[in-house]
């Protein structure tokens, strides 16, 4: 796998430094709160169990499954609910954790489903913002790094679901991609 790096973007300390700038900042903001904190399964699952660690007032998880890529490297713009949430939204304070946004299609589907369920709040927090082909508006409360428009994998992202377990976050080689 580590045969597969073109150049590594941003180093496992990088990471595990802003999760915990991050951590801090929501800890702030929740005490008493209870939060509900989401993970959008599958790209988020390292981040979330990384901030989970850095956030330091009660909370509860709970997963969501929904996919617009497939084994493309370019977002379909169509969103799939493949596992929806276990617990009740209403009247919770509802965080997002997200590995990336790009289009921001994914989370504006999934926004507007947590606030047709009546959550009393909801916030963003992504470790990546991938502007540059953003075609729904998003305001991202708690934001990790601004990235540049380069095929990237690693931390939870996926190509053709390779790759989610490398601790740190690089563009691939584009021999990785282009054989497919
Ligand atoms: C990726 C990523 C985000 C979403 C961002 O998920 O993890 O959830 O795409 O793209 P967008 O802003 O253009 O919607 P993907 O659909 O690949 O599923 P995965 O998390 O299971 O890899
Ligand atoms: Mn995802
Ligand atoms: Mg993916």
């Amino acid at each position: 796998m580590h045969n597969d790096v073109l150049e590594v973007l941003l180093t496992e300390e990088q990471i595990q430094q802003k999760t915990a700038e991050l951590g801090r900042l929501i800890s702030e903001d929740y005490k008493d709160k209870n939060p509900l904190i989401i993970c959008v399964l599958k790209g988020a699952v390292m981040f979330m169990g990384d901030l989970l660690k850095k956030i330091e007032v009660p909370l509860e998880i709970d997963f969501m499954a929904v996919s617009s890529y497939g084994t493309s490297t370019e977002s379909s713009g169509v969103v799939r609910i493949v596992k929806d949430l276990d617990t009740e939204v209403a009247g919770r304070h509802v965080i997002i954790v997200e590995d990336i946004i790009d289009s921001g299609l994914t989370l504006s589907y999934l926004c507007d489903m947590l606030h047709r369920r009546n959550c009393a709040s909801l916030k963003i927090v992504a470790l990546l913002d991938k502007p540059h082909r953003r075609k729904a508006e998003i305001n991202i409360d708690y934001k990790g790094f601004e990235i540049p428009d380069a095929f990237i994998v690693g931390y939870g992202l996926d190509y053709a679901e390779k790759y989610r377990n490398v601790p740190y976050i690089f563009i691939p080689k584009p021999e990785v991609y282009s054989k497919a």
